[in-house]
């Protein structure tokens, strides 16, 4: 980690000023104490305890010791991390207000990206704004009803795409194939058009550019906790960002541009709607906030949903029984040539529980990471002013208190309970609570479901290079976006 080259350099200053503000603001609060946790040592805090591959994890593992609500630091920044539902349902429902701001990693705020971003804006009439705009333009049903017909004739694509592997007897990557086709459903949701296909190499260069950046956003950054040091960039992180946004950026404005110069254009998608927007006397947005709009739903929507794809496929062929159970299940709904579509969603209880459980297993977004804009009095702790605050989503899915057989692959236990992952059941969180939760939550639902129900309809699967179920490797590497470290390869097969 380069990072701890520079600690020598500022150790002794750190910890004079550390030992004088402590000091300070123990005398100056009037709150009870913070949480309890691990110790730790000057400048780097628990930076050694926590490790940077398995945050997650390491977080489980001391909440165990320390409990439901503590105190990490990770570098100099108080952490208060929380791993029960009843102290999340405190944080995002109870002090949401206080809680809904974001830590803003210095790499992010590469070209000012920070004060146009949705995802990074402090709650504000702007962040409103945004959310409102999402919210009409491409979330709501009807608008989802009205781009059906664009991500359905991806899906024939990547349908076309699986026959011809098939006949090949060929093993494809799920999550790159995940990835290629929610991309082109995501970019023709929002503008009609294509950005990658399954041979050309295009969608490899894109998932390589988005996972740089989510890799850059979450890296250790010594910018991050001495932010004396941000002027000088020291680790090259915010340059490196700079030219991630600036490979967006430019192909989202010839996008635009071309757009812009088919003055007749009645698509009525997305992209057509925000530039009436911007074009509207005292708009609410500009074409610079739209640029940064598509970037943050880029970033936001096709990595999780990419993985959340690939997790449900490793889980079904590491579980045979329950993808028989899915498949028995498509045949029977869709009948003999059926095409799945957005309206046989709910027809399809078990594969609904299946996605359910992976997401419990495998939340795409393991940690939530909040920050507080006020001091606030939580379950008789303290959480500072300016404290990050992480809401550990993963542990909580596989907390044995809440669940039975917490590691076991059970999908049942979801048709029983009618647990749903809207925000309102705090044990099952997988996309956020309260006014910070995942607007893309319709869009979401709708692609994960028929691109899974597409895969499993028409094939059998069977694991490359005949690898047994059982010896599949489920490890997992811990990001913004949690992913398999063993990309899962397997073959369609007819019956
Ligand atoms: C399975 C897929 C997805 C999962 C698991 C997921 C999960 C999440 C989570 C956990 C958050 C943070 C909530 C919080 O901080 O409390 C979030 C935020 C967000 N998501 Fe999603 N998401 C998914 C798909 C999408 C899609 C498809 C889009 C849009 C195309 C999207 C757009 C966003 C945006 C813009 C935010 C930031 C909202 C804000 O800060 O106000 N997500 N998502």
């Amino acid at each position: 980690m380069d990072y701890l080259k520079f600690i020598p350099l500022i150790s002794f200053v750190y910890a004079c000023i550390h030992i004088l503000f402590s000091s300070l603001s123990s005398k100056n609060t009037k709150c009870p104490k913070l949480p309890p946790g691990p110790p730790c040592y000057p400048i780097i805090g628990n930076i050694l305890q926590l490790g940077t591959f398995k945050l997650h994890q390491a977080l489980t593992k001391l909440s165990k010791k320390y409990g439901p609500i503590m105190t990490v630091r990770i570098g100099t920044i108080t952490t208060v991390v929380i791993s029960s539902p009843t102290i999340a349902k405190a944080a995002l429902h109870k002090h949401d207000q206080d809680l809904a701001n974001r830590l803003i990693p210095d790499s992010v705020q590469a070209l000012s990206h920070d004060k146009a971003s949705l995802i990074f804006m402090p709650v504000s009439a702007k962040w409103k704004i945004y959310r409102k705009i999402c919210a009409t333009t491409i979330f709501s049903s009807q608008k989802l009803d009205s781009t059906q017909s664009l991500r359905r004739e991806k899906l024939r694509e990547l349908l076309a795409y699986l026959q011809e592997c098939c006949k090949k007897g060929e093993a494809i990557d799920i999550g790159e194939t995940a990835f290629t086709t929610v991309l082109n459903s995501i970019s023709n949701t929002l503008f009609s058009t294509d950005m990658a296909s399954y041979t050309s190499g295009s969608s490899q260069k894109f998932r390589n550019v988005i996972s740089l950046m989510l890799a850059e956003a979450t890296k250790p950054n010594i910018a991050d906790y001495y932010t004396v040091l941000r002027c000088f960039d020291p680790q090259g992180a915010r340059r490196r960002m700079e030219n991630y946004y600036q490979t967006l950026f430019t192909l989202f404005e010839s996008i635009i541009e071309e757009r812009i110069q088919q003055k007749d254009s009645t698509e009525g998608d997305v992209l057509d709607s925000f530039l009436n927007i911007t074009r509207e006397e005292n708009s609410e947005i500009t074409r610079h906030d739209v640029l940064h709009l598509f970037l943050d739903l880029f970033v936001a929507g096709i990595d999780t949903t990419s993985a959340t794809i690939e997790w449900t496929m490793a889980e079904l062929l590491h579980n045979p029984d329950k993808l028989m159970k899915t498949r028995k299940e498509l045949q029977q709904v869709l009948g003999k040539n059926g095409e799945p579509k957005d309206s046989d969603i709910t027809k399809l209880p078990y594969l609904q529980a299946v996605v359910k459980e992976t997401l419990r297993l495998h939340p795409s977004a393991p940690i939530l990471v909040h920050k507080s804009v006020a001091e606030v009095d939580m379950c008789g702790f303290r959480v500072p002013n300016d404290a990050q605050v992480l809401i550990n989503v993963w542990s909580m899915g596989h907390d044995s208190r809440i669940w039975t057989d917490p590691n076991l692959f059970l999908p049942e236990r979801f048709l029983e309970n009618e647990e749903d992952f809207r925000g309102e059941d705090l044990g099952f969180i997988p996309f956020g609570a309260g006014r910070r939760m995942c607007p893309g939550i319709p869009l979401a639902y709708r692609v994960v479901h028929t691109m899974l129900a597409t895969l499993l309809y028409h094939f059998d699967w069977k694991l490359a290079d005949g690898q047994k179920p059982e010896a599949m490797d489920m490890e997992e590497k811990f990001g913004i976006t949690l992913h398999k470290v063993k990309p899962l390869m397997a073959i369609p097969v007819k019956e």
